[in-house]
C-alpha cells in the first residue's frame, strides 16, 4: 500500500480528485466505486468544479456505490440514494442509468437484491478505481470487525459504534437503522484499484491498525494489504501521534 499523508483535509481531498479526475481522462467508460460519508465530500465538491471548470466529463462513467442502509428507500432523506443525488449526482454529467446503489427500501427481498448488485458489478466488467473511507473501528463499506475476507455483497448489522456515528445524520426522534447492504471485503478486493481516504483524529488509531498491525478480518481495512495497487491518502488529523 503506498501512503499520501496531506498536510489537512483540502489537500487531501484534492489530491484524491486528481487522482479520480486521471483516471477518467484514461478511461472515460471507468467504472467507480463510491463512498459516502464525510470523508469523500471534499473530493466530490472538488470533482464537481472539475467538472464545471474544466470539463471533466462524466457522460460514460460507470458508478457502484459501496453501501446503503436496510430500510430506507431511495427517496429517503438520509438514504445514500439521497446524499448521492445532493452531494454529486445532481452536479455533474452523469447519466441516471449508470449510477448503482443498492436497493434498501423496506419490503423488497434483500438477499436477492445483494445478488443482484453482486451480478451487476460483476457483468458490468468489474470496478477500475474504488474509493472507500474507514470507520474509527476499522470497518471498509460496512464490513464491520469480524466481516470474513471472502465476503460478496450481503446484508450486515451494523456495529453499535457505527449506528451511534449515524445519528448526527439523523433527527432527533428517527430510526435509525441497525442493518445494511454492503459489498464486501472480496468485493472490494476484486476492484482493480483502490484509493482509502481517512481524516480526522478519530480515524487515527484505525489507520495505525491497518498499515501495521498484523493483517486480520478483526481490522478490515487490513485487508486493503493483500492487494496490490492501494493508494491511501490521510491528512495529518488521521495520522497517531
Ligand atoms: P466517515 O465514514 O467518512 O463519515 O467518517 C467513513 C466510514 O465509516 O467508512
Amino acid at each position: 500500500m503506498r501512503v499520501l499523508v496531506t498536510p489537512d483535509y483540502r489537500t487531501l481531498s484534492e489530491e484524491a480528485a486528481a487522482l479520480v479526475a486521471r483516471a477518467i481522462r484514461a478511461k472515460p467508460d471507468i467504472t467507480l466505486g463510491l463512498p459516502t460519508g464525510n470523508t469523500p465530500l471534499g473530493m466530490y465538491e472538488e470533482l464537481i468544479r472539475r467538472h464545471r471548470d474544466e470539463s471533466l466529463d462524466f457522460s460514460r462513467v460507470q458508478t457502484f456505490n459501496l453501501d446503503e442502509y436496510l430500510g430506507l428507500a431511495p427517496d429517503h432523506p438520509q438514504s445514500y440514494h439521497a446524499y448521492m443525488r445532493d452531494r454529486f449526482f445532481d452536479h455533474v454529467n452523469i447519466a441516471a442509468e449508470n449510477t448503482h446503489i443498492p436497493d434498501g427500501s423496506p419490503g423488497r427481498d434483500a438477499d436477492a437484491e445483494c445478488r443482484r448488485y453482486e451480478d451487476a458489478i460483476r457483468g458490468s466488467g468489474g470496478i477500475d478505481l474504488l474509493i472507500v473511507g474507514i470507520g474509527a473501528n476499522g470497518h471498509i463499506a460496512f464490513n464491520e470487525p469480524g466481516s470474513s475476507f471472502e465476503s460478496h455483497t450481503r446484508v450486515v448489522t451494523l456495529a453499535t459504534q457505527t449506528i451511534e456515528n449515524a445519528k448526527r445524520h439523523f433527527p432527533n426522534d428517527a430510526n435509525i437503522p441497525t442493518s445494511a447492504i454492503t459489498i464486501g471485503i472480496r468485493t472490494i478486493l476484486n476492484a482493480r484499484r483502490i484509493l482509502l481516504l481517512a481524516s480526522d483524529p478519530s480515524k487515527a488509531e484505525a489507520v495505525e491498525r491497518t498499515l501495521r498491525d498484523p493483517i486480520s478480518e478483526s481490522v478490515p481495512a487490513s485487508a486493503l494489504r493483500l492487494h496490490s495497487d492501494v493508494i491511501a491518502i490521510l491528512d495529518e488529523s488521521a495520522r497517531q501521534r
